[in-house]
């Protein structure tokens, strides 16, 4: 794929749809991808940032001429029908694609969806379960900075997701089941940063008693005992 880490991720977790959108879709590589690979039919390119629109629209500018891509200028979900079979939104923050999912006029629930929120994942994890949606995929990934991604998509019979754990809802389930070496990472940086705050010799008993809290459970979750 070529366009790095980050974006090489997303798009292994795409999958071949009839329709696609790109919300917040800046560049629009994601969508080069999927429409270069015949990976859909047709994809919605949409921003709410004319200038960023423009950037897809003249990379994809062939697809556009042909019917192929339609850019969309708006907020959210916006000019995104909701019977759309995929949907990625990745770089923006977990409560605003809450917003977007949950906007009483354009949000929906999407029948596949990719996100890639870049904080605040705890919020949407918890949106997602509890408004209709199934989680396939959730785990952390490095590309210099640490990543969240989500995928899943509609809940359906065939599609369900077993009630998540506390933990689960802050950290991500497959994080806690397999423990990819960019979550181990990220949680031990962590874990380091609050042990720095803690040798601090002021600190005030209610923030000493917090980060006390905080290191034994990211202790539990790099030895297995939080779940
Ligand atoms: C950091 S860029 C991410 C671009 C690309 N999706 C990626 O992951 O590399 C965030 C993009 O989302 C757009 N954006 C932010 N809020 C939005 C909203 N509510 N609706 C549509 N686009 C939005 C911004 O204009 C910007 O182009």
């Amino acid at each position: 794929m070529g366009y790095g880490k980050r974006i090489d991720t997303l798009c292994s977790l795409l999958t071949e749809s009839k329709t696609f959108a790109d919300v917040g879709c800046d560049h629009g590589y994601c969508s080069e991808y999927m429409l270069k690979n015949g990976l859909c039919e047709k994809a919605i390119l949409s921003d709410i940032s004319k200038g960023s629109l423009q950037k897809a629209e003249t990379l994809l500018w062939e697809y556009v001429a042909s019917g192929r891509a339609v850019a969309v200028l708006g907020d959210g979900f916006y000019g995104v029908p909701s019977d759309t079979e995929q949907v990625l939104i990745a770089g923006m923050g977990g409560s605003e694609m809450v917003s977007i999912l949950s906007d009483k006029t354009y949000g929906f629930m999407p029948l596949r969806f990719v996100l890639q929120p870049m904080h605040d994942a705890e919020k949407l994890r918890r949106y997602l379960l509890e408004n209709g949606g199934y989680i396939e995929r959730d785990f952390t990934f490095q590309d210099g900075k640490f990543y969240d991604v989500i995928c899943g998509g509609r809940e359906d019979k065939t599609h369900t997701t077993p009630a998540y754990s506390e933990a689960e809802y802050e950290f991500g389930r497959e994080n806690l089941q397999t423990m990819p070496k960019a979550f181990v990472a990220r949680t031990e940086k962590q874990l380091k940063n609050a042990i720095g705050y803690l040798a601090f010799p002021d600190l005030q008993a209610e923030s000493r008693a917090e980060l006390e809290t905080r290191k034994k459970k990211l202790e539990g979750v790099l030895n297995g005992a939080i779940k």
